[in-house]
């Protein structure tokens, strides 16, 4: 089953912002891009640290902890598939934006 996490309003990023949000265990953190927008787990894949507050350039987000770019389009390391971080998708209805998340994945 996939839940579909309404975003509240005050959490949608500006342009070239990004924002930290909490759903049930997880931590995600959430990218404007050019309008566009991506969330992926708030936790490098690497060693855990928090992805949110990382180095953005254009779609690349590098973790603070030990330069470990990351592809926000995929979750995938720059240049490799060897490490991902989980990404979702978003859906945009009007005004509203929802996360789906698979209900396995948020209360595991
Ligand atoms: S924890 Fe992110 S690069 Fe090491």
């Amino acid at each position: 089953m996939t839940i579909h996490f309404q975003v509240p309003q005050e959490k949608i990023p500006a342009q070239g912002e990004r924002s930290f949000l909490k759903i049930g265990d997880k931590s995600l953190a959430l990218f404007n891009v050019a309008h566009q927008f991506y969330v992926i787990d708030d936790s490098c894949p690497h060693q855990g640290a928090s992805l949110c507050g990382g180095k953005l350039e254009g779609k690349v987000i590098q973790c603070c902890a030990h330069g470990l770019r990351f592809d926000l389009t995929t979750g995938f390391l720059l240049n490799s598939t060897k490490l991902r971080v989980t990404s979702y998708p978003i859906e945009q209805v009007g005004e509203l934006m929802f996360i789906l998340i698979n209900a396995g994945e948020t209360y595991e």
